[in-house]
This record gives C-alpha cells, sequence and structure tokens, in this order.
C-alpha cells in the first residue's frame, strides 16, 4: 500500500473513531493506522478527506466520497449515478 493511501486511511480511520461509539475494535484499528503511518492521526483532516471534492474526468461533476456515501456513515448511502444503495459503514 503506498504511503498516501495509508495516510488517508488513517484519517478516515480516526473520522470514523469520532462518528461511532468507541469500541475495542476501532482502538485496534487505530493503533494499527498509527503504526503504520507513523503520523498523527486527525478526525478533523479525516472528514475533510471525506468531504473534499475531486474533479472527474470527461467534464462530469466532481465527487467527494460523501456523493455516494452520505455524511453519515451510520445511514444507507446512494449511488449518485446509478442510485444503487450502499449499505452503512459502520466498522464491524
Ligand atoms: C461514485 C460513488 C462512490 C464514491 C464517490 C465513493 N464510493 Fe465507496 N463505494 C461505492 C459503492 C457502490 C460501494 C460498494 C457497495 C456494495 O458493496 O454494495 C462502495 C464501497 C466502499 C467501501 C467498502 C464498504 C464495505 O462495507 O465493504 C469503502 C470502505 C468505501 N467505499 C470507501 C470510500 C471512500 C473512502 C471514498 C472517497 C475517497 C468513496 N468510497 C467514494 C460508491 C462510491
Amino acid at each position: 500500500m503506498k504511503r498516501h493511501h495509508v495516510m488517508i486511511l488513517a484519517a478516515l480511520g480516526i473520522f470514523l473513531s469520532g462518528v461511532f461509539a468507541s469500541a475495542a475494535v476501532l482502538d485496534d484499528l487505530l493503533s494499527k493506522y498509527q503504526k503504520t503511518s507513523g503520523t498523527a492521526l486527525s478526525a478533523t483532516a479525516g472528514e475533510v478527506l471525506w468531504k473534499e471534492k475531486h474533479p472527474q474526468a470527461g467534464g462530469a461533476s466532481s465527487h467527494s466520497c460523501a456523493s455516494c456515501h452520505g455524511d453519515n456513515l451510520r445511514q444507507t448511502g446512494k449511488h449518485e449515478k446509478t442510485g444503487k444503495k450502499i449499505d452503512a459503514m459502520p466498522p464491524r
């Protein structure tokens, strides 16, 4: 895994830990991400990444993770193009 990806996962991990009630499984994940990334984790940075808009090829409208998964990961998301339901993503 590229270092950049590890950092994104680490940031998202700590963002998720703020969204969902703290549990042992989250603490385990966070300490793994922390070790792998070797950087301080930030819930704020994770939230920014989640909501950041990314330009798409071919002039399609830019989208973020939240465009399909929604702002609240405990709720069902919806693919912005196909309308397909995406299961909620609480860590389990
Ligand atoms: C264009 C729509 C779209 C966008 C934008 C999008 N996703 Fe997804 N994502 C999906 C779909 C569809 C699935 C598969 C859901 C399924 O298996 O039914 C998925 C699955 C996932 C899963 C696996 C969930 C699981 O329970 O296995 C993760 C993690 C995920 N996305 C993270 C992200 C992140 C992080 C971003 C932003 C960098 C992002 N997604 C942006 C549509 C999207």
